[in-house]
């Protein structure tokens, strides 16, 4: 069914970057049946939203994208024109038929599981009429079939290494969407690595819903941890910077602390949720730390890289939360001190234990708590932005900014840095990794100056 003419595909990509790095993947494998990526949704003959499930907002999102979507799809076939609508992701793994039903006009439900199989699924489309449904975990990996070229935004890629979890934290949808903990083989790892730098990858973010738990074998057979793929992906040549996101606090092994402390070409920038302050609430969460753990965890994180920015996940009004249990997050963050941070109200999710619960939090106690912490995890980050002015640092430039002459990037810290630069400078370092001043900070961003004039000076790598 490859048509001469090139057809037009358009992805909307919700929720974490395992979906961006995977509607990348879904691009390559349509590219062969001759789809190229377009921006506008009302132009294209495939349209593919990549869902996330994680809170009810997210998916009552795409219901609503969908309604607005039939609508051009119905003005495009009136016009003798047609338009395939699909689902994936992981509203489509967890509701599945629901989506049918809901959206009796999507042609394809699809699941994280089954990309690989989206080019029969397409084929299939176009030979026979009804919308198809694919949603089972199938016993081969996707990444067996997943054509691993190498797509390569600015100076910047990210890198699947792991999916899944088995951790099973009372809230969350993730163990029912994406299946069972995975990791991809070393050998494999590394290719992929070597393919993204030769394209001219910097900076790699090594994924994984549970990256820390990943255990790959190597060509002899033997496991590796996440500390150890580090060593060996830090040694490809042209790869200056590396970054892992997320991780389990009670699998974050020794190994792993000593890459910190040892590999330069690993960030100091570390994303390690924690979720509640709260013993008790922790317990119910079913995750497998406590408090004192996760507080000595970054003393020792910290002992081994002193200059570590922190980053985490808390959810707000989990059931049965109370006033002290949150007073406890508060001080877990006051103690820990945050570079930044991401905060939620509790969502209920069906299927998932804490969805049952007695004691659900009502919806005032919840607006209130989130306020609160946020507040404080506001002005933790303004107050680490403004601790990096006066300070140089590497930044990597891997994009044009707004203005002429400006370029844009992100600190070790993945802080947005922005900077002015005289002539033809801008031209010469975009894509390069560059010693810059942090002259100004805001909330969310900094500004740069040049080191020293920098005229002729050629770039400096991340000193050792
Ligand atoms: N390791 C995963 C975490 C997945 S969920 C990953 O990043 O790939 C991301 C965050 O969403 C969680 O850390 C949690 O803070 C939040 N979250 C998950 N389920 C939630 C729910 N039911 N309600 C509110 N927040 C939730
Ligand atoms: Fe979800 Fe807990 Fe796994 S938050 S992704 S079940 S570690």
């Amino acid at each position: 069914m490859t048509d001469a003419a090139p057809k037009k595909l358009h992805i909307k990509t919700y929720g974490c970057q395992m979906n961006v790095y995977d509607s990348e993947r879904m691009a390559d494998l349509l590219a062969p049946l001759g789809y190229a990526l377009t921006d506008r949704v009302d132009d294209a003959d495939m349209v593919l939203l990549n869902t996330c499930h994680i809170r009810e907002k997210a998916a009552e999102k795409v219901y609503s994208e969908l309604g607005r979507i039939a609508r051009l799809k119905h003005a495009r076939t009136a016009r003798g024109g047609s338009m395939i609508l699909g689902v994936a992701g992981c509203v489509a793994q967890a509701e599945g038929e629901e989506v049918l039903r809901r959206a009796p006009y999507v042609d394809m439900v699809f699941g994280p599981q089954t990309y690989h199989r989206l080019p029969e699924m397409v084929a299939r489309l176009h030979r026979e009429k009804g919308a198809q449904l694919d949603t089972d975990f199938p016993e081969d990996s996707k990444f067996d079939h997943l054509s691993a070229a190498a797509r390569v935004e600015g100076s910047t890629a990210f890198l699947t290494v792991q999916e899944g979890c088995d951790k099973f934290c009372t809230f969350c949808v993730v163990p029912y969407t994406r299946g069972a903990e995975f990791s991809r083989p070393v050998d494999q790892v590394l290719a992929e690595a070597r393919r993204l730098a030769r394209s001219g990858a910097r900076e790699i973010t090594l994924l994984g819903q549970n990256v820390n738990a990943y255990h790959g074998r190597d060509a002899d057979g033997r496991e590796t941890g996440l500390g150890g793929l580090i060593r060996r992906l830090a040694e490809i040549d042209g790869i200056d910077r590396l970054r892992y996101t997320t991780s389990y606090p009670a699998e974050v092994d020794d190994a792993l602390i000593a890459a910190h402390r040892d590999v330069p070409e690993l960030m100091p920038y570390l994303h390690l949720p924690v979720q509640s302050g709260s013993d008790r609430v922790l317990k119910a969460m079913n995750r497998r730390h406590g408090r004192a753990f996760y507080l000595d965890l970054v003393g020792r994180l910290r002992d081994a890289r002193p200059d570590l920015g922190l980053s985490s996940d808390f959810i707000v009004g989990f059931p049965g939360e109370s006033d002290a249990d949150f007073e406890d997050t508060l001080r877990l963050v006051r103690e820990v001190g945050y570079a930044q941070a991401y905060s939620f109200k509790y969502s209920p999710r069906p299927g998932t234990p804490a969805a049952a619960m007695e004691c659900q939090v009502p919806e005032d106690v919840k607006d209130a708590r989130l306020k609160a912490l946020q507040d404080l995890l506001n002005a933790q980050q303004r107050a680490f932005n403004e601790s990096c002015v006066g300070r140089s640092m590497p930044v990597l430039l891997d994009r044009p900014g707004r203005r002429a002459g400006q370029l844009a990037g992100r600190s070790p810290y993945m802080q947005a840095v922005h900077v002015d630069l005289p002539g033809k400078q801008a031209e010469a370092w975009l894509g390069r990794l560059v010693d810059l001043t942090i002259v100004a900070a805001g909330g969310n961003s900094l500004r740069a100056a040049a080191a020293e004039p920098a005229a002729g000076r050629s770039p400096r790598r991340i000193p050792a």
